[in-house]
């Protein structure tokens, strides 16, 4: 992304584009709208649904009162010089599915959404967010031909936010004195680091014993599915909406905030071609920075056994594409 002294990265009218304007994408929308972070175009194969949802969208302006711009389409061509793309177009989970299951559906819609996206906006950064998520960042990575750096998976953010949550809720303080970190795959693999979650700064292995932080852990790994499992008609939308609005303002607000998210990684904590959940800096040209953390022997092994396994996904994600 290039901007000129007249148009930088905070005083320009930004545009983000979302591929898939089901649950996640149009709750996306709301958010960024209404968070007056970016005008929207939502795009998706079902005709008339975005241009629905996004009439919808304008007309809660008059309530709303804000000045974003909504538009819904299934043309490519009205997504062009967006500054994100983010990619929510394919198939949820439904109860008895795990993520993997969900290779065969999304493997081929989420390469030919990421190429035709990134066809219509080079310059734009791409978030992506369809499960199995590490897997899917990948190939939309090898499909839209962009510098590693400029291609990122959301899933850390909600996550970590998962895990801030039974923090707050076993503590009974408030969410805004926690910070959580969880690396690793978006599955059962993922790597919850107890001793880098906070509460006013103190590691929540000084304020909990381990079968509680053991209990926490769990419920974080399982808590896409436990939603899920209540739900019964699809997957959570309304914290995966507000993670995704994070990274998209710390990108186009050029923040350089820290967040877990799918980052390529080139050698970081000891892998190699591979998108995985790591701690990195957002910034308006992507991802900036991979945070090496300190990690035990134990963590370390925790998340060469998650990345093994996106891997493999990977490796059966490209068989099937071929
Ligand atoms: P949804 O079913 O409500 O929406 C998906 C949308 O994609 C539908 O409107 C569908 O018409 C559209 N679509 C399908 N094929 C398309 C194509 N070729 N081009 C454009 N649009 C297309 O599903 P929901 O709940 O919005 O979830 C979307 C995806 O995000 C799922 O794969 C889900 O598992 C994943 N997800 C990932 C999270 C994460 O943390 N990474 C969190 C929540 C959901
Ligand atoms: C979640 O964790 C479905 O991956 C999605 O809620």
């Amino acid at each position: 992304m290039s901007y000129s002294s007249f148009d930088s990265p905070t005083d320009r009218r930004h545009r983000v584009s979302i591929i898939g304007a089901g649950r996640v994408g149009s709750t996306l929308a709301q958010r960024l709208v209404e968070k007056n972070i970016a005008d929207v175009v939502l795009l998706d194969i079902v005709e008339g649904m975005p241009q629905g949802i996004a009439l919808d969208l304008m007309e809660a302006r008059g309530v709303e009162r804000h000045d974003r711009l909504v538009i819904g389409t299934s043309n490519y061509a009205d997504t062009s010089n967006s500054d994100v793309v983010v990619i929510t177009a394919g198939r949820p989970r439904l109860p008895g599915m795990n993520r993997e299951d969900l290779i065969k559906t999304n493997a081929r819609i989420v390469a030919d959404a990421a190429q035709k996206a990134i066809d219509q906006s080079p310059d734009a950064i791409l978030i992506v967010v369809t499960n199995p998520l590490d897997v899917m960042t990948y190939l939309a990575w090898e499909a839209s031909g962009l510098p590693q750096r400029r291609v990122v998976g959301m899933a850390g953010v909600l996550d970590a936010a998962r895990f801030k949550t039974f923090i707050a809720m076993e503590l009974g303080v408030s969410i805004q004195e926690i910070n959580a970190m969880v690396m690793g795959d978006h599955g059962q693999l993922m790597v919850p680091l107890p001793r880098y979650s906070t509460v006013a700064g103190v590691p929540i292995t000084e304020l909990m014993d381990s079968a509680t932080i053991d209990r926490l852990v769990e419920r974080t790994r399982n808590g896409g599915t436990e939603v899920m499992e209540l739900m019964k008609t699809g997957s959570a939308y309304f914290a995966p909406a507000s993670s995704i609005a994070l990274m998209v303002e710390s990108i186009l607000h050029n923040q350089s905030q820290v967040v877990p998210a799918a980052a390529y990684l080139q050698g970081e904590y000891g892998l190699q071609d591979i998108f995985l959940g790591v701690p990195c800096l957002l910034g308006y040209q992507g991802v900036e920075r991979v945070v090496e953390l300190n990690l035990t022997p134990a963590e370390m092994e925790a998340l060469a056994a998650s990345g093994e396994v996106v891997r493999q996904n990977v490796e059966r994600a490209k068989v099937i594409l071929s």
